[in-house]
């Protein structure tokens, strides 16, 4: 066996002197392990030696390496995690309480004309005074969470294969091999559509833009969930629709019977907008009871339901969550997503199922901007003709996992009393309610002072109910980093909550 005192961070051990072996050697290890927990050697999240490696590093056969992981596992201080290995268990963010539900005795407001730009834009050019920020902010991981070699070769290929690639023009629908992969895929979504049933748009943001233009006139009223992701209140404004902002519940999504209700005493309403899937900010994922309700009232109400679906395979289920589309039976769910957050943001490769709308949206988007360029297509149409799409998302849902544990230790040992919030289902975002009263516009210019980009609560609503809020987002690899930036925050939020 391998002399064992010390541990490197990463589950190494060098060589050094030997423990009494007054125990079963197992046990010895157990408690080698233990002790590197315990110090801080090895730290939440961090990933435990592979067996092979630890019967390697410390001569010992695999029986001995089971035993002694399944002793770390009964004391709850190691976790496996199916097909990536054992890793340091993550306390649970005991002493935060689960953040609020939304209260649905108060009846939803009047419908508003959304005034978000001024705001959306002032943070946006607070953001550009300090472009060397650490983002907690954004919505999309790290770059080197994304395939980028893989992608890059499979450009060539593309190139190579079809050498007019650049210079002919494309169908109207975007590329018919990669639709074709999509409406393979969409079957995982528990979706049947063909490949002519897709369009693909520049991005989700474009796909929800065009379904609220296809079924909506200005002025006309469109529910949405509260908090919701600003993107959606910029494209209401632009297009001069009003919001009507439904209670999202932090462990079940949009409220169904608030939007029942709003049904009837609003008729105005043409249109719903609902991310049942990891919602942004709430990080939920919405029951499959809540889905089947929601299609079947918004089919009842004959009003269209734009399902706005960018995280489902961010979700941490062994199975991805269903999408609400799968349970359309009459072409209510316009449904639109894209690969921005789980393959290539750079790429803004996005696509929409218009259900019953699709001629409509079909005439839009050529009417707007023709079809997409054809190199992202063919590159995503290559790459995801192989299994490494899976593999990639595997290893992403595997690394968010590991960075939201990271932060939700930190965040529930360093922000102040009265901090509530709920583990999201997978993904990258916290949705945090701070103190009541804390100013979370002040925490945000404070924590640029510092040198951390955070998204303040007041772009997530139309209503300023969520200005004590805040959504930060797991950036980047660099877990030290991100942990250093969350205790600062911490006891910056700390200090405005006083
Ligand atoms: C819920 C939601 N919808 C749509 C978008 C925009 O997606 P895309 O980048 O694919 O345009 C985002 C991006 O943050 C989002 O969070």
């Amino acid at each position: 066996m391998t002399p064992i005192t010390q541990l490197h961070p990463n589950g190494e051990a060098p060589p050094a002197e030997r423990l009494p072996d007054s125990q079963p050697l197992y046990r010895q290890l157990a408690d080698h392990y233990r002790r590197a927990i315990g110090s801080g050697v090895l730290r939440p999240g961090d990933r435990m030696p592979s067996m092979r490696a630890f019967m390697q590093r410390h001569g010992v056969s695999l029986a001995t390496a089971t035993e002694s992981y399944r002793v770390l596992e009964r004391d709850a201080l190691i976790d496996a995690r199916p097909r990536a290995g054992y890793f340091v268990r993550v306390p649970p963010a005991a002493g935060l309480p689960a953040a609020a539900e939304p209260d649905l005795a108060v009846p939803p407001g009047a419908a508003q004309f959304v005034g978000i730009h001024s705001v959306i834009s002032s943070i946006v050019s607070t953001f550009q005074r300090y472009p060397d920020a650490l983002n907690l902010g954004g919505a999309t991981a790290s770059p080197d969470l994304y395939p980028t070699e893989a992608l890059q070769k499979a450009a060539l290929r593309a190139l190579r294969r079809r050498p007019t690639l650049l210079t002919a023009a494309g169908h109207d629908q975007g590329d018919p091999e990669l639709r074709a992969v999509i409406a393979r895929r969409a079957l995982d979504a528990g979706i049947h559509i063909g490949a002519d049933d897709l369009i693909m748009t520049h991005g989700g943001i474009e796909a929800v833009n065009l379904a609220l233009r296809a079924v909506t006139q200005p002025g006309d009223t469109v529910a949405v969930e509260s908090p919701c992701f600003f993107g959606l209140l910029q494209a209401l404004e632009s297009l001069g629709l009003r919001a009507l902002e439904i209670p999202a519940s932090p462990s079940t999504g949009l409220a169904i019977d608030a939007l029942a209700f709003a049904l009837q005493t609003h008729p105005d309403i043409k249109a719903v907008v609902a991310v049942p899937n990891l919602q942004n900010p709430l990080g939920t994922v919405m029951p499959d009871a809540h889905k089947a309700r929601l299609v079947e009232l918004c089919a009842q109400a004959g009003v269209a339901l734009i399902e706005d679906d960018p995280y489902r395979e961010l979700a941490d289920a062994a199975q991805p969550p269903k999408s609400l589309k799968a349970w359309d039976t009459d072409g209510t769910v316009i449904h639109c997503t894209s690969f921005n957050k789980t393959l290539a943001p750079g790429m803004r490769v996005g696509w929409i199922n218009g259900g019953r709308w699709h001629p409509r949206i079909g005439m839009l988007k050529f009417a707007q901007s023709r079809h997409n360029e054809q190199l992202s297509q063919v590159v995503l149409g290559e790459f995801l003709a192989t299994n490494a799409y899976e593999r990639h998302l595997r290893r992403l849902r595997d690394r968010l996992r590991i960075q939201r544990e990271r932060m939700a230790a930190a965040i529930a040992t360093s922000f102040p009393d009265g901090t509530r919030f709920t583990p999201p289902g997978g993904g990258m975002f916290f949705w945090i309610g701070l103190p009541r009263g804390t100013s979370s516009a002040a925490l945000f210019e404070a924590a640029l002072k510092e040198g951390i980009r955070i998204m303040p609560g007041t772009v997530f609503s139309n209503s300023g109910r969520f200005d004590h809020f805040i959504r930060l987002s797991c950036p980047s690899t660099d877990m030290d980093l991100a942990d250093e930036a969350v205790r600062k925050l911490g006891r910056l939020a700390g200090r405005i909550a006083m």
